[in-house]
């Protein structure tokens, strides 16, 4: 983790010194996250964002940035595992597609126990981030 955060900041120092900090005229903007050549295809990487804690995936040539803490329980859900787009949570088995933020299915729970989880944890959506290539560098809005 110590060596993503010192990544990310050489990242974060790159980008502010090539003027890779993105403003689309809102008080939101760009951050580079880390390098194209860095996050190898189907990684989660977890990031701490402006104090967001986000995961930032590759599948294929796409990217998504999403939050880090699963909608059901708030599970740390960059343990979970990825098929293709579809991401589930390590601890009650929710999953969500990393495309939009969908949910495919709420816990692996059945009958009463599946019933009252909603009761408690209403199903929600992954909230997810917009992502932006420039050059070598990965830039997440939050
Ligand atoms: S915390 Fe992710 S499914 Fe429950």
């Amino acid at each position: 983790m110590l060596y993503c955060t010192i990544e990310i900041a050489i990242s974060i120092l790159e980008a502010i010194s090539t003027g890779n900090m993105i403003s689309d005229n809102t008080d939101d903007k760009f951050v580079a996250v880390t390098r194209v050549d860095e996050l190898k295809d189907k990684t989660i990487l977890p990031v701490s964002l402006k104090g967001t804690d986000i995961i930032l995936v590759r599948v294929g040539g796409n990217y998504y940035a999403a939050e880090n803490h699963c909608p059901h329980s708030g599970g740390d859900i960059s343990l979970g595992k990825l098929d293709g787009t579809i991401l589930t949570c390590p601890f009650h088995g929710s999953k969500f597609d990393l495309i939009d933020g969908r949910v495919i299915r709420w816990t692996d729970w059945t009958s009463i126990k599946a019933s009252s989880t909603r009761l408690f944890h209403p199903i929600r959506p992954l909230t997810m981030y917009p992502v932006k290539i420039q050059g070598n560098s990965i830039l997440v809005k939050i």
